[in-house]
């Protein structure tokens, strides 16, 4: 068993490790994930144990469509209905209130669930054999760079502790999910991310703004998305200066003389191609990631976010 193709004969092995209580890495079009059957406590505890992530961060249910959030969340309001029936499937989680009897593993405890429709056509397949719910972090080890190829994941997990990977290419958004929490109140944005602000205020009208006092999202961890060498943000002036042996990071060309990488100048493009490039940088071993501020602009918020915690966490 190892990295598979995606053909029937391989989603139906997956499907088959899921209801055996087994982990699986599976691509969505955000960030690939590790996938346990939802309903499963036992399996769910061992996406912990895989991630070592700490017991009291609630992990993400994938679902195959909006029609299988009944057991799963209660009390949807009519907001919550309204995005999922506009950005499912799609890059877009919905907190809300949970249905009683959903294991507290995959909760950490909270009378919420979070709740998405991912809209990769293998973790589509995959969630319709299975017919039910996936929970599924990012396929990362805690706090470290979320994967977004089939290589990233076996980086991160060999094959004696996660012997299927589904290789569903290079993910399309390339960094995870906005997360919604509509759980009560008026809705607001727990973590930026492609699907922003503005397209969702368009679906429901005005978000309040972000709680500092709401649920726990590890995600709102300072550190986080974090490469081991040391990275800081720097104006485009200022790439050549730093100290020691440094590699680059620039938007659209790379300057003159500079040894690094570069990713395109429009958020889409950047963040389908951000983690790959941090991981790269960071196998180069070299003493600092200088990596160019990024231009203002609510487009680039959710990019601007992930860099931002990259840099407290790194090093
Ligand atoms: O794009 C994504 O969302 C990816 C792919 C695999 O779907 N998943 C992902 O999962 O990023 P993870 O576990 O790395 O991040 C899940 C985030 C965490 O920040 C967690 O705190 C938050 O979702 N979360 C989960 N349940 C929650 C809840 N009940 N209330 C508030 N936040 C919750
Ligand atoms: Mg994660």
């Amino acid at each position: 068993m190892s990295t598979l193709h995606p053909t029937p004969e391989a989603i139906a092995l997956a499907v088959a490790a899921l209801r055996r209580g087994e982990c699986i890495g599976l691509p969505t079009e955000t960030v690939y994930g590790l996938a346990a059957d939802a309903r499963n406590p036992e399996a769910v505890r061992r996406v912990f144990a895989l991630k070592g992530r700490p017991a009291d961060h609630p992990l993400i249910v994938h679902l195959p469509s909006r029609h299988f959030l009944g057991p799963f969340a209660r009390d949807i309001p009519d907001h919550a209905w309204a995005l999922a029936e506009h950005f499912w499937p799609g890059p877009l989680t919905l907190v809300l209130a949970r249905e009683f009897d959903v294991p507290t593993e995959v909760t950490g405890g909270q009378d919420t669930i979070a709740v998405r429709v991912p809209a990769h056509p293998v973790a589509q397949a995959v969630l319709h054999a299975f017919n039910g719910g996936l929970a599924a972090p990012s396929a990362n080890r805690f706090g470290r760079i979320s994967p977004t190829t089939a290589v990233h994941v076996r980086a991160e997990f060999d094959e004696s502790v996660l012997p299927i990977i589904l290789d569903g290419g290079p993910c399309e958004v390339g960094i995870e999910s906005t997360i919604v929490d509509c759980s009560g109140g008026s809705p607001r944005i727990l973590r930026p991310g492609m699907i922003d602000r503005a397209a969702i205020e368009d679906v429901i009208g005005p978000l309040a703004d972000a709680d500092p006092a709401g649920p726990r999202v590890p995600g709102a961890l300072e550190k986080h998305y974090a490469p081991r060498t040391p990275l800081v943000l720097l104006p485009r002036a200022a790439l050549g200066d730093g100290p020691g042996r440094g590699r680059v990071l620039a938007i659209g060309e790379l300057p003159l003389g500079l040894p690094g990488l570069s990713l395109p100048a429009d958020p889409t493009g950047y963040a389908r191609g951000l983690y790959a490039a941090l991981r790269s940088l960071d196998a180069a071993r070299v003493d600092e990631i200088r990596v160019e501020q990024l231009p203002p602009g609510a487009d680039w918020d959710a990019i601007r976010d992930r860099l931002h915690r990259a840099a407290a966490g790194s090093g």
